[in-house]
């Protein structure tokens, strides 16, 4: 069974975009883009600058270290290799946003 972790409210991430959080000892990083929310591993692949305090730009999460782009739904950089990993993300009724740090989202 999966375990959700609440971690931000919906109207909040809505005005913020994003926010940084921590689940189980894992840095979180979730976005609101194109009314939709991600959450992908605060720490970047490349050199672990922290994504959530990057730029959101046409749909792309740019990381502030050397602006890989990254695509929030798989965490593939764009021109690049590797994969930023990414969480199951739910949002309840109520506007609870939950992640899930069991399995992060693998992509091929
Ligand atoms: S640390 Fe993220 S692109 Fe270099």
């Amino acid at each position: 069974m999966t375990t959700w972790h609440a971690v931000a409210n919906l109207a909040d991430l809505k005005v913020r975009k994003r926010k940084a959080v921590t689940v189980e000892g894992i840095p979180v990083a979730l976005f609101f883009i194109n009314d939709t929310v991600y959450a992908l591993n605060d720490t970047c692949i490349h050199e672990a600058r922290s994504l959530s305090k990057g730029a959101i730009l046409f749909g792309k999460v740019i990381c502030p270290g050397h602006q890989w782009k990254f695509d929030p739904a798989t965490g593939e950089p764009e021109d690049q290799d590797g994969c930023q990993p990414t969480y199951p993300v739910q949002v309840t009724d109520d506007g609870e946003v939950q992640v899930s740090v069991e399995v992060p989202v693998v992509t091929s």
